[in-house]
Order: structure tokens, then C-alpha cells, then sequence
């Protein structure tokens, strides 16, 4: 499902180096001995997840979505990233779908707020509000408002459309769900947000947009059994983490995520997120940043290829995507471009691909790291997510890194809680 085509990436060291260092991790993560061990639910989640709430997961998408024009999503970090990365990415940017994901309290742009209430002010909508502590601001200031909207639209039912995924036990979200009686679903207790896009965080609203999740849950799985090797001859989950560390020793300092898909941009947000906040501690980490291309090569193309050498490119290339289009031919032709007729759309962005990694490998000097996805299924997605998670705790440990805690997040809130006024 997952090929790691490390020949275009320059390495100045033997992976094989790191083999000592890697079994040691591995067994951190896998016998919860390392940093942050009391947040490792995810290596077996795959295994060991809740298969009641699953299947009630799919009972309350299946009875509500019929009766739902929009699901609001209502959360920020770890808790939107994934499920958006997984429905633009099977689903594409513009589904046929009957229900819509929007994605609320990521934000505090008022004129956002206001045009989704806007929005979604004549529609059916079900609320869904996410957060694992209970108290992220972002997601408050937003639930508060749309839970008033509820309310006012829907009265004494408003209850039955909204839905809590939070704490099994604490917290002021628990406590308001349990009084309201609001569905809630539970992110478990040794899963942090940004490893918790398998967990009802994500499902929930990859089956309103009808993502077979058993399947996400299935590559899940498949990837534990292909990543629960300590060898890092094999296991290309650890040798992605070992050429990132070589790439850090060999003076890059920014990671480029590069994907030839518009619908993958969200995924590129949601990596971001998964090594950006596990990795950037004491000093550390590789910037993670993004581009889709071709896109981005009429804007930073010119960077990549003669400016400041500074970062190195991960390329998620998926070898099919679910839909295709034929380049037609025209009878007098016009604009020239009779010289792609009816080759496949497809094709040329394959070329495009080619062309690029040559040009930035060979004239540009610009490593790059292939990661092959076979396609955009859901099984591709579980498979791939747990791909990079294996590959983040790997690569976090090898540097010693606790990859599972944000510390350096709560500075912001301090300041701004400070100017807020907030006791
Ligand atoms: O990865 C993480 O842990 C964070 O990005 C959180 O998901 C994010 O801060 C939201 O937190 P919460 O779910 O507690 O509202």
C-alpha cells in the first residue's frame, strides 16, 4: 500500500546506522516505556479500539444523516484536522454527497462565524462538538454560538442534534452533555488530539459523509501489522523517520510536504499538525510546511529551485485516483494543444511530477523523500495515517523528544487569556 523510494534523497548516512536507536524506540512505543508513555493508545488502537462506540458511531451517522442537509464540526487542531483530511481526500472538494462537512471553532474571524451560522441558518444541521479538554476557546466561542443557534431553530429537540465527543468522564463538555443529554462519543483517555483522527474525533463525521469506516479501520490495522517491526532494514514507517533525522544532521531545516492533488491539501494541513506540535520542542524538529503542486510552482517553485537551500521534499504521490478525464481534441486546433489529445488527464500530471522532481533533484539540488500511496480509498487513508504516526513517534524519539505534549502552545493562550480578562 505504501512504497518509500528513498533514492532521490541524497542521504549522507547509512539507515542502518540508526538500527540500535530505532529498536530502543520501538519498544518504547510498543511497551509504553518511552516519553510521554501515558499517551501511546494509538499504537494498538487499531487492535484494541472500542468496537461498541464504533458501531454506534455508525448507527447515530446512519440515523441522523438522512435528515441532515449540514454536520457542523465544531473543534480546532487534532480535533478537525483529521476528519477533514480524510473526507476531502476520499471524498474529493466538491462530493455528491447528501450531507456537507463544514468545520467551525478553528478560528476567531467573526465575519468566518458569522457567514457559516449565515449558511446554515435555513438548512437541517446536526452539531457535532469536539474537544478533549473541554475548554479550547476557539471551540467554545464557536459552540456557544451554534448551540444558541440550535436552540433557537430546533427548541426543546435541539439535544437530539447535537453531539459531544470529548472525556469519558471530565471536563465542563461532559458535564454539560450529561445535563443536556447530548450523544456523546468518547476520545480516549491515553490518545492525544493529534492522534486521534481513527477515534470517534474523526469517524463521526467521515461516516456522515459516507466513508465506509470500517475500511479507514482495516488499513489501520493492516499498517500495525506491517509497522510492528523493530527492523529498520524493513520497515519503511522508520526509515522515513531515520531519513528526516539524517536530512536534520545534514543542515535542512524545513520539511516540504508535497502532494499533486488539490483534494490533499488538507491532509498536508493535518501532517503539519502531527509533526510540527510533536516534534518542535527544545530547540528541535524540522519545519513542516506544504505545497501542491503544480499549483504552487507558479508561487514557490521558484524558491524550491533557486533560493536559499534550506529545505528538502516529502512527495505523497498516489499512484490512482478514483477519477480521471480524458484531454479532448479540437478540430481546428486553436490554443496548440492537439499534442495531448486524448491522453489522460492524469498522465500529464504524472509528467508534471517527473519533470519537477528531476528539475528540483538534479538543477536545484533539493532532496526529496517518495512516499507511493496506491490510491485515495479509505483503506489507503487508515493505512496512511498510521504510517506517519509510527513515523512521527520514531522520529520524535530519536531525538529524544516527548512527541506526544504541546507545551510551547500554552504561551499563546496565557497572553491572550491575559488580555481577554480571563481570571
Ligand atoms: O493535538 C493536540 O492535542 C491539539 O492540537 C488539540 O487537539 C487541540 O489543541 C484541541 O484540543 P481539545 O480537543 O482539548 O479542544
Amino acid at each position: 500500500m505504501i512504497n518509500l523510494d528513498l533514492s532521490h534523497a541524497k542521504l549522507n548516512e547509512e539507515l542502518s546506522s540508526y538500527e540500535t536507536a530505532v529498536k530502543e524506540a520501538h519498544k518504547w512505543l510498543h511497551e509504553k516505556t518511552g516519553k510521554g508513555n501515558d499517551f501511546v493508545g494509538w499504537v494498538n488502537w487499531p487492535l484494541e479500539y472500542d468496537k461498541d462506540e464504533f458501531e454506534r458511531i455508525i448507527e447515530c451517522a446512519n440515523r441522523l444523516k438522512d435528515s441532515t442537509d449540514v454536520l457542523v464540526v465544531c473543534g480546532i487542531g487534532g480535533s478537525y484536522l483529521g476528519a477533514r483530511a480524510a473526507i476531502e481526500m476520499i471524498n474529493g472538494l466538491y462530493p455528491n454527497k447528501h450531507t456537507e462537512i463544514v468545520f467551525v471553532g478553528n478560528t476567531f474571524s467573526a465575519t468566518y462565524i458569522h457567514q457559516v451560522l449565515e449558511y446554515v441558518k435555513d438548512k437541517e444541521v446536526v452539531l457535532n462538538v469536539i474537544s478533549k479538554s473541554g475548554t479550547t476557546t476557539e471551540t467554545s466561542v464557536s459552540f456557544r454560538l451554534f448551540k444558541q443557534m440550535m436552540e433557537e431553530k430546533y427548541g426543546d429537540k435541539a439535544s437530539s442534534r447535537i453531539i459531544a465527543t470529548t472525556d469519558k468522564a471530565r471536563g465542563t463538555l461532559k458535564a454539560l452533555a450529561t445535563k443536556e443529554g447530548y450523544e456523546t462519543f468518547t476520545i480516549p483517555d491515553d490518545i492525544g488530539g493529534r492522534y486521534s483522527v481513527s477515534t470517534a474525533v474523526g469517524l463521526l463525521a467521515m461516516a456522515f459523509a459516507d466513508i465506509d469506516i470500517r475500511e479507514v479501520m482495516r488499513g489501520s490495522l493492516d499498517a500495525y501489522n506491517e509497522y510492528n517491526n523493530d527492523d529498520i532494514n524493513t520497515n519503511t514507517a522508520y526509515q522515513y523517520a531515520v531519513a528526516r533525522r539524517i536530512m536534520d544532521k545534514m543542515g535542512y531545516s524545513a520539511e516540504m510536504f508535497v502532494t499533486y492533488e488539490l483534494q490533499l491539501t488538507s491532509v498536508a494541513e493535518w501532517w503539519k499538525q502531527l509533526f510540527g506540535e510533536s516534534e518542535g520542542k527544545d530547540g528541535n524538529g524540522l519545519l513542516p510546511t506544504s505545497a501542491c503542486f503544480s499549483t504552487d510552482l507558479h508561487s514557490l517553485g521558484q524558491f524550491i529551485q533557486q533560493g536559499r537551500k534550506c529545505l528538502f521534499e516529502t512527495l505523497l504521490w498516489i499512484k490512482k485516483m478514483d477519477s480521471d478525464i480524458i484531454f479532448p481534441k479540437a478540430a481546428e486546433d486553436f490554443d496548440n494543444m492537439n499534442y495531448l489529445a486524448d491522453k489522460r488527464v492524469s498522465w500529464v500530471n504524472e509528467m508534471a511530477m517527473r519533470g519537477t522532481l528531476s528539475a528540483h533533484e538534479e538543477d536545484g539540488n533539493v532532496p526529496n523523500i517518495i512516499i507511493e500511496l496506491d490510491d485515495n480509498s479509505a483503506y489507503a487513508f487508515g493505512y496512511m495515517i498510521y504510517f506517519f504516526f509510527k513515523a512521527c513517534g520514531m522520529s520524535c524519539y530519536l531525538l529524544d523528544i516527548n512527541p506526544f505534549n504541546q507545551p510551547g502552545v500554552e504561551v499563546y493562550k496565557k497572553k491572550m487569556f491575559h488580555l481577554l480578562g480571563k481570571e
